[in-house]
């Protein structure tokens, strides 16, 4: 647990690099958690670490994989370097870790291994309405500045760990690359998302959508990179595949698309996401901040690892913490733009990247992948993980960062939902004796709207108003009985239905009513 006592250490720590940090705090505790295999590899590390809480995860709709749990267990933080490493050197079919701040936020986890609709996400319209626009964009993309973008990151930077200099000055490479192709464009502007507990900062590139601005449009990848041997200031982690080819692949659909001079209607945010290799730290922080700010996101797309051919599909569509439908669309967007393309569908079986923050907040997410799982670059988390480990070629990335530009256009392009239809005006006037009633009705309302009763005249008319069936003097759901014949009455509709509307002469009058409503 954290305590302000620590907070020296921490900053101690940040400045002298991760090794000595990782010593200062040996035994701080931290909560993770991971699949079963993953888990299993854990226990042999330290048996001591055992889970408090399991989960069955749903692997999304694939019906290929066994179904899996997910366990959250307390470890020593200075455990997890050596975590990481086993994960990835004795198996390559077997997970990683999520990281947990606290116990709370490790349950919170668990309970949303599937994806749980955010009141803040938007489903929207995935109809593929906007091919000129796409087939414009498309042809202007080009491979060559894929590859020069993985190899500036990957070999500017000895690594890109969420702790190191070079990792900080990675994220400000990233940022003024984005300023420099967003110049001259006032409706794009790109800035760093800052996270409290280390020093790597996320960065984001925002177009503001011109009409429809409110929804929001997500493209993301991660800066960061790690060597699983322990990454300290002068350790070598290009991480060329793992994750400039992401990276790079995003920043390629910014340049067609300002060099398009493409303007979306909704925003569209591509997202390099710091501290992604160390438990999704960034892209967890910038999800929740989100979902707490109530953002309608429509989609998030994430690239991580696209340029390395490791199977015989062309694209994978991972089918786990992932949403089905959206990720139908995927699929159409690949047979309709890049029809020479094959899809083929694999799952990671534990949160293995930046689109697992999106789903675990409610967010719809996909991970379009450069493999199978088990077909994927072996050089990740290792000093071989080279643009030329990957055939010095980015034609493969170049697919994605195309898949990329058609899932953004097609969503970014889209409008406002139409506003409901205008409400429906009705006039009755006539004349009640004393004590003589005569009601109206029924009125059909459609959801979320009102119906409202109002009444003008001679004499002292009463109004009652009621859902369902007509109201009587004593069974209403609003009445208006002043004394005079001016009277309102409003109720709200959260599902359709009728309404009714009695008047009743308390002294004899003449009456104007006016019924006001949404139509169904
Ligand atoms: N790009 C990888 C995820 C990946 C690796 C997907 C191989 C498919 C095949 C990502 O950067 C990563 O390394 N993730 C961690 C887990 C994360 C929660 C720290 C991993 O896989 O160990
Ligand atoms: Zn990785």
């Amino acid at each position: 647990m954290f305590t302000k006592r620590m907070l020296p250490l921490l900053v101690a720590g940040a400045l002298l690099g991760n090794a000595s940090f990782a010593a200062d705090l040996a035994d701080k505790k931290v909560w993770i958690t991971l699949g079963d295999t993953a888990y299993s590899h854990l226990q042999k590390l330290s048996p001591k670490s055992v889970s408090v809480e399991s989960k069955s995860i749903n692997n999304g709709n694939s019906g290929l994989i066994k179904s899996e749990k997910v366990h959250l267990v307390e470890v020593s933080e200075s455990l997890l370097p050596a975590l990481s490493e086993t994960l990835h050197d004795k198996s390559h079919r077997c997970g990683g870790y999520v990281f947990h701040s606290s116990k709370a936020e490790g349950q919170k986890a668990l309970s949303t291994t599937t994806a749980v609709p955010s009141l803040a996400a938007i489903r929207p319209s995935y109809a593929l309405d906007n091919a000129t626009t796409v087939n414009a964009i498309l042809p202007t993309m080009q491979a060559s500045n894929i590859a020069q973008t993985i190899t500036d990151l990957s070999t500017n930077f000895k690594n890109r760990y969420y702790t190191t200099t070079a990792g900080v000055n990675a994220s400000n490479w990233i940022m003024q690359k984005w300023q420099s192709i967003a110049a001259g464009r006032s409706d794009i502007s790109v800035a760093q998302f800052t996270h409290p507990s280390w020093a790597q900062k996320s960065v984001i590139a925002t177009i503001q959508g011109t009409d429809n601005g409110s929804e929001v449009v997500i493209i993301g990848g991660h800066l960061d990179s790690i060597n699983s041997g322990g990454t300290t200031e002068t350790t070598v982690a290009p991480g060329a595949d793992d994750d400039a080819s992401g990276i790079a692949s995003m920043t390629e659909v910014l340049r067609a698309m300002v060099a398009n001079g493409y303007k979306p209607r909704r925003t569209i945010k591509f997202m390099a996401y710091a501290a992604e290799e160390v438990g999704l730290r960034g892209s967890k922080e910038i999800a929740a901040n989100f979902k707490a700010n109530n953002v309608n996101v429509v989609g998030v797309m994430q690239l991580d690892m696209t340029n390395y051919k490791g199977a015989a599909n062309d694209i994978y569509i991972f089918t786990d913490y992932t949403d089905s439908q959206q990720n139908t669309f995927v699929a159409n967007l690949i047979k309709t733009y890049q029809p020479n393309l094959t899809i083929g569908y694999d799952v990671c079986n534990y949160g293995c990247s930046d689109h697992a923050s999106w789903t675990s907040n409610g967010y719809y997410a996909s991970m379009p992948f450069e493999s199978s799982f088990s077909g994927s670059n072996k050089a990740i988390h290792t000093a071989n993980d080279t643009f030329a480990t990957m055939g010095s070629q980015a034609t493969h990335a170049l697919k994605f960062a195309k898949l990329a530009a058609s899932f953004a256009v097609e969503l970014g392009s889209d409008g406002a939902a139409p506003p409901p239809p205008a409400d429906k005006v009705e006039t009755f006037t006539g004349s009640l004796a004393k004590g003589a009633t005569k009601s109206f009705g029924p009125f059909k309302v459609k959801l979320g709207g009102n119906l409202k009763a109002a009444t003008t005249g001679t004499g002292d008319i009463d109004l009652y108003v009621r859902k369902t069936s007509v109201p009587t003097t004593t069974t209403y759901d609003c009445k208006s009985t002043g004394a005079t014949s001016t009277e309102s009455c409003t109720i709200s509709y959260t599902a359709n239905g009728d309404g009714y509307v009695l008047l009743k002469g308390y002294a004899a009058g003449n009456y104007n009513l006016t019924v006001t409503y949404r139509p169904q």
